[in-house]
C-alpha cells in the first residue's frame, strides 16, 4: 500500500511536535516549595500512572528555571486550570521571573507546603518519589498525599497550540 495512511512520514522533531499539537490537554501550573525556594511552570504533560497508590507522573524539562528548586523541594502541586485562566497559563509558561509568576495569583498550601492556587478546578499535592531522565526531561513519579477538586468549574484545553476554555454542562 501506497496511500498516505500506509507511508509513514519520517519521524523529525517537527514531525513529532506537529502530530503531538493534535493532541488536547489540560493544563497545569505546577508549583513546588521548600529548602530550594518557591517555583512554578506551565505544564501539559501530566498523566495518572495508578490509583493504587494515587500517582501521577510530571514531565519537567531540565533546562526549566525551576527545576533545581522542584528537584531540591522533592514535592510539587499539580493545580489543574479552570477555563478562564489562559492568563496564568502563559505567566508560567516561560521567561516571566518567578516573583512574577506568583504575584499573578493566590494561593494557600495542603499538605506538602507547594502552593496550591486559588480557582484551579483540581488540586494533586505531592511528593516526588523518583526521577528518571529521558533526552531533554525529567519524567517525575508523584504520590498524591492530599486532593482538593471543584468539580463545578468547566476545565481549559491545550490543542493545535491554542487554549479552548471548555463549557460546562
Ligand atoms: C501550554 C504549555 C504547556 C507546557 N508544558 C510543559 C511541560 O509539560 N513540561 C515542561 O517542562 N514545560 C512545559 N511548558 C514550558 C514551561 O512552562 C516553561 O518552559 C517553563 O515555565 C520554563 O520556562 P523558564 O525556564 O523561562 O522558567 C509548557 C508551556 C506551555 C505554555
Amino acid at each position: 500500500m501506497t496511500d498516505a495512511l500506509h507511508t509513514p512520514a519520517a519521524v523529525t522533531l517537527t514531525s513529532f511536535r506537529d502530530a503531538m499539537a493534535r493532541l488536547g490537554a489540560a493544563v497545569h501550573v505546577v508549583t513546588s516549595d521548600g529548602p530550594g525556594g518557591r517555583a512554578g511552570f506551565t505544564a501539559t504533560a501530566v498523566c495518572s500512572v495508578t490509583d493504587s497508590p494515587p500517582t501521577l507522573i510530571v514531565c519537567l524539562n531540565r533546562n526549566a528555571s525551576a527545576y533545581p528548586a522542584v528537584v531540591a523541594n522533592g514535592v510539587l502541586c499539580v493545580n489543574t486550570l479552570a477555563g478562564g485562566q489562559a492568563g496564568i497559563s502563559n505567566t508560567f509558561g516561560g521567561k516571566t521571573p518567578m516573583a512574577e509568576r506568583f504575584a499573578a495569583g493566590t494561593w494557600s498550601t495542603l499538605e506538602t507546603g507547594a502552593p496550591v492556587l486559588e480557582g484551579a478546578i483540581a488540586h494533586f499535592d505531592c511528593q516526588i518519589t523518583e526521577r528518571t531522565a529521558v533526552g531533554t526531561h525529567d519524567v517525575l513519579l508523584c504520590q498524591v498525599v492530599a486532593i482538593h477538586s471543584d468539580t463545578a468549574a468547566p476545565g481549559l484545553l491545550y490543542l493545535d497550540r491554542a487554549y479552548h476554555a471548555l463549557h460546562g454542562g
